[in-house]
């Protein structure tokens, strides 16, 4: 899904050699280098960093000073940088809309998005996607009325909004990096557009879900035969889990942090509380899909950085009851990593999805 909010002239949509997508995560700054070759795309670089403060609004200056040493990071070789917009700060929504142009679809959106996003957005920018109509499956002609339960007049699309604000501090804050602004993409859609393109024919043809475990946050989303059907936000997250860990063994956060990355076995009780708390209400939401639609979430695809552990992805399973997978949002990806990346990729994998997802947008 090629969602951005088009604030910058649409001059994302020239075709750059190299792009670098940064994922602005509450606790660590996901960053990669995509080069385009031809038909396909390589990684050349990723990074990983602290985020520069937790808890506080980042000014323009100190974003641009960020911005710097991520694109330093990556090597300094291109200066189109593209960026996730975290989930508390972009509103995401599929909604239905008059089959009119896009420019025009904005336009509505802008003037009606109390109806239309449910939640009124003073000084926001808006963007909508199209969301191209479902593949009949082979041999079926005729369209099943059950899918296409809406007038033909009406177009299905993903509508987005974030405040202009975030979008003129980015945009100053790249300049005073000597980068250029190229494109926002709500982070929520960064595991979408990569697992698009990751694992396609599963993406069009079944229902599942994708769970996205941050710092404080966690997202779902049910894809449902190429839509959004639904989406939420849970608070609990990676601290959290620190946090509870930190508790029941009686110890400071920092060591918490340190045993549980390094994950020795007998962690897993104090793990459990916290995990086991995520992984009740990421059911609740798939519940909830699953009794409005009648549809069952086969799969779960995981990323973020708490799923680097094995173990958390065991306890999660245990609790979900549906079948929760790690995946690799760099499978359709050339690797060209230097040598120690190309070693770690693997490892660091689940935690870059969104900033490859937001790459892709902005291509
Ligand atoms: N090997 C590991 N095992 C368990 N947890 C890990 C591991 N590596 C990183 N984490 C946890 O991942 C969390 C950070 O994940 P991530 O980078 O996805 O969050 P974020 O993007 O910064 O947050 P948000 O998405 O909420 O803005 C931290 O809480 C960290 O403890
Ligand atoms: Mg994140």
């Amino acid at each position: 899904m090629g969602l951005n909010l088009p604030f910058l002239n649409g001059t994302f949509r020239r075709k750059r050699a190299q792009v670098i997508a940064i994922d602005l995560g509450n606790r660590t700054t996901k960053a990669v280098l995509l080069e385009r070759r031809g038909e396909t795309l390589a990684l050349m670089r990723y990074a990983l960093m602290d985020a520069p403060i937790f808890e506080k609004k980042i000014s323009p200056d100190l974003l641009a000073d960020h911005l710097h040493a991520v694109a330093e990071a990556l090597g300094g070789t291109s200066k189109y940088v593209s960026m996730a917009v975290g989930l508390g700060d972009a509103v995401v929504r599929q909604i239905e809309l008059p089959q009119i142009p896009l420019d025009e679809m904005r336009h509505v959106l802008k003037m009606n998005h109390k109806n239309y996003l449910q939640q009124d957005l003073p000084n926001h920018v808006f963007d909508c996607y199209i969301i191209p109509p479902r593949l009949q499956p082979a041999g079926n002609k005729t369209p099943e009325p059950a899918r296409t339960g809406l007038t033909p007049t009406k177009f299905k699309v993903l509508a987005a909004a974030a405040r202009q604000q975030l979008v003129n501090d980015f945009i100053q804050a790249a300049g005073t990096a000597s980068l250029v602004a190229d494109a926002m993409v709500p982070a929520l859609i960064g595991p979408i557009n990569a697992f698009e393109n990751a694992l396609p024919e599963v993406f069009a043809r079944d229902t599942v879900a994708l769970v996205d475990i941050g710092f404080k946050h966690t997202s779902v989303c049910v894809l449902d035969r190429g839509e959004l059907a639904t989406n939420r936000t849970i608070n609990i997250g990676g601290d959290q889990i620190t946090a509870g860990l930190a508790e029941a063994m009686n110890i400071s956060y920092a060591e918490a942090e340190g045993i549980k990355v390094g994950m020795a076995p007998e962690v897993e009780t104090g793990l459990q509380n916290q995990v086991l708390a995520l992984g009740r209400e990421i059911r609740a939401s798939l519940d909830f899909f699953e009794h409005q639609q009648d549809r069952a979430v086969t799969e779960v695809y995981m990323s973020g950085g708490s799923t680097r552990s094995e173990m958390i992805v065991k306890m999660l399973h245990s609790e979900i009851l549906a079948d929760c997978k790690t995946w690799n949002a760099t499978s359709f990806l050339q690797l060209a990593l230097p040598g120690q990346q190309a070693v770690e990729i693997d490892l660091v994998g689940p935690q870059l999805t969104v900033a490859i997802g937001t790459a892709l947008a902005a291509y």
